[in-house]
């Protein structure tokens, strides 16, 4: 077979993103406007939620949904121990304390049963994964969480849902991210949810450096000739419209790419099932999977070579793979800080070192597909 260069992740982007992004430099508008609307309405009304604010990327909707709830010194957020790093900063930026939690090697999300030894009288919030666009198992989440508020990380889950609900509408806030490793892509960018219209609009606030609109413009409408207040500490998370035009075009296609994906999940997960030593993922009817990512888990006990060294093998081949993401208790400034092991939650352990994404995306065609299914028999 003729050697392929398949990439982990392209977006799709094309003439339609070009003429969006011509219309904001005709009008001179570059900053968040009217672009930046359509796109959160559209966000809104997709996820079936009421407020969908845009902002700079998942991680700074992550940190304004902890301000937004208060969360600072003394507090405790329970975060998965196995998701991408900036879950775990934003608690740290917050003042607050990391309380890690173990996840499951079958979903790589958190472990319900492992949740409970994690809450305290001082627990804040729990940040709920949907990794890899796999929702969490939110019945049983809100079950031990009661009324702990849950933020959902939705960085990989635009588009997923879970018994019929889609991700952002699951949690008290959910939070999304448009890099362009995720199925829909505005460059670098996020998007936070909610149902709840105060904190919907202290989120609003906040992301423009805490300026609020005053009775008399609420009252008249908005002057923007007149300076807003500024009555709480904020920060400039803004989105700008450049990156509005480009998310109103893409959100647009969201299903179209995640049904397509799904299809080639389904072609992978028939295809590799003769491979006993890569586990590919597993989920009930419940669960509307948004494939952001195909990650497998590899049984070394059985598997010709080492995750490590059939990646290099794959690479050699020209398919690219990456490991699922990061046991943060594992990374250096964690393990330096807070004192944790690698063996201190070993299902984000073996996740980390066992875990191997494989290319799906809407840039490849079928002879992609079956080159990487190939490339993996060979192994
Ligand atoms: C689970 C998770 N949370 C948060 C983020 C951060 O997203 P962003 O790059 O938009 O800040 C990512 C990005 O990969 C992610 O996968």
């Amino acid at each position: 077979m003729e050697k392929r260069n398949i990439p982990i992740s392209l977006p799709v982007t094309g003439e339609a993103e070009w003429a969006a992004t011509k219309q904001c430099f005709d009008s001179g508008w570059l900053t968040s406007g009217p672009k930046v609307r359509e796109f959160e309405q559209l966000f809104a009304k997709r996820h079936q939620v009421k407020h969908a604010l845009a902002v700079t990327s998942a991680t700074t909707a992550l940190h304004l949904a902890l301000v937004a709830l208060g969360v600072g010194p003394g507090d405790e957020v329970v975060v998965p121990a196995f998701t991408w790093v900036s879950t775990a900063n934003v608690v740290l930026h917050c003042g607050a304390k990391v309380v890690f939690c173990d996840v499951s090697t079958s979903t790589f999300n958190l472990d319900p049963t492992k949740i409970a030894a994690c809450l305290t009288s001082r627990t804040k919030a729990i940040m709920v994964v949907h990794l890899f666009g796999l929702c969490a198992d939110m019945d049983a989440i809100r079950a031990i969480a009661g009324s702990i508020p849950l933020i959902e990380d939705a960085a990989c889950a635009a588009g997923s849902g879970y018994k019929g609900t889609p991700a952002g509408a699951l949690g008290t806030m959910g939070c999304f991210s448009f890099h362009p490793r995720k199925s829909v892509t505005t460059g670098e960018g996020g998007m936070l949810t909610t149902n709840d219209d105060s904190l919907a609009e202290l989120c609003s606030n906040l992301r423009n450096h805490g300026a609020s609109i005053s009775e008399e413009q609420r009252h008249h409408g908005p002057r923007p000739y007149i300076l807003p207040d500024f009555n709480l500490l904020g920060y400039n998370y803004r989105m700008t419209d450049l990156q509005g035009a480009v998310g109103v075009v893409q959100i647009q296609r969201l299903d179209e790419f995640i049904n397509e994906r799904a299809q080639w999940a389904d072609y992978y997960r028939r295809e590799l099932t003769g491979l006993d030593w890569l586990k590919t993922p597993e989920f009930s009817a419940d669960y509307h999977h948004g494939w952001q990512s195909f990650v497998t888990l590899i049984d070394e006990a059985k598997s010709p070579m080492k995750r490590n060294d059939l990646m290099e093998f794959l690479q050699q081949k020209g398919v690219s793979t990456r490991p699922g993401t990061h046991a943060v208790h594992m990374l250096s400034y964690y393990q330096r800080t807070m004192g944790t092991r690698p063996d201190d939650f070993p299902g984000a352990r073996d996740c980390d070192q066992l875990s191997m994404s494989i290319p799906l995306h809407n840039r490849m065609v079928a002879e992609d597909y079956a080159y990487v299914v190939a490339a993996l028999k060979s192994a």
